[in-house]
């Protein structure tokens, strides 16, 4: 099956990382996508610009651990692995750079597999961030990730779908105790903390239109993030705004949108 044809999968129905493949300008999106997506930012008219700060930091991020040695990473609810995703950015920098990313949805997996077919370094898993256990002693993960070394985690955008009822931190904790030290975790999460009330509100009609593509989205404050990162050593600048962490030219965003306050970012250190 090409690509393509893999992307009509469920085409009737809108899909999440098709959307969000969207907001980010790539060519794996249907029209009932569009659809839902244009709906979303009639909500929240910064919603593209939200995705794109938060692929700026993910690149940044990944980058940032490259340069500090990392040479393969776990990239926890990736989407689609396109539009300057992980092993993009990753295998730029460091051709030796292996990347296991992993979505719970599975058309994004499956379009996903796809796309890396001709990737010998990068793979895609249908799996459960929630569960990383069944991650950690998953054959398709551990034939490609030495989890004796140090591993960049990265786990941009998929907070947002875990509630305080699910153990946010304890399941932090779970990743932090499975990684090698010396391995690092890149995190970002939706906020509304710093919205003026205008925008807050179009912040929580956002989190409404997108019911029925998924179940929901959870906001968290400066104080919740911090507290993800329990037990960790938070890297210069610690918690920021997403476009406001360690900016870097060429793998930045340099635009001023409301959106800037819309999401909080940071990287951790297993010690
Ligand atoms: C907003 S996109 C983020 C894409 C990418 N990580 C980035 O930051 O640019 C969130 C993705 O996380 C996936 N996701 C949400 N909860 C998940 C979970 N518990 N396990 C695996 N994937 C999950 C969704 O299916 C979706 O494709």
């Amino acid at each position: 099956m090409s690509a393509f044809e893999t992307a009509h999968l469920d085409p009737g129905t809108p899909n999440i990382a098709r959307i969000y493949d969207y907001y980010l300008g790539g060519a794996f999106n249907l029209p009932a996508d569009r659809d839902r997506a244009d709906r979303i930012k009639s909500v929240l008219p910064g919603m593209e610009m939200l995705a794109r700060f938060n692929r700026g930091f993910l690149r940044r991020s990944v980058a940032f651990m490259v340069d500090q040695g990392i040479t393969q990473f776990l990239d926890l609810g990736s989407g689609l692995p396109t539009a300057g995703n992980t092993h993009e950015v990753a295998q730029a920098r460091d051709p030796r750079a292996k990347v296991v990313y992993v979505d719970y949805e599975p058309v994004a997996a499956a379009l996903g597999a796809e796309i890396l077919r001709d990737n010998p370094d990068a793979v895609m898993v249908e799996g459960d961030a929630r569960r990383p256990d069944e991650l950690f002693a998953d054959p398709r993960v551990t034939a490609v990730l030495d989890l004796d070394r140090p591993l960049g985690v990265v786990m941009t955008g998929v907070m947002v779908f875990v509630g305080d009822h699910e153990d946010p931190v304890g399941l932090m904790k779970a990743y932090r105790d499975a990684c090698a030290p010396g391995s690092y975790i890149a995190l970002s999460q939706l906020t509304d903390e710093c919205a003026d009330p205008e925008t807050k509100v179009q912040v929580h009609a956002m989190v409404e239109a997108y019911k029925g593509v998924i179940e929901q989205l959870y906001v968290r404050d400066r104080a919740g993030v911090e507290a993800l990162f329990d037990g960790m050593t938070l890297v210069e600048p610690g918690v920021t705004l997403m476009p406001d962490w360690n900016p870097r030219p060429g793998l930045d965003i340099p635009t001023l949108s409301p959106a800037h306050g819309l999401g909080y970012a940071a990287v951790g250190r297993v010690d």
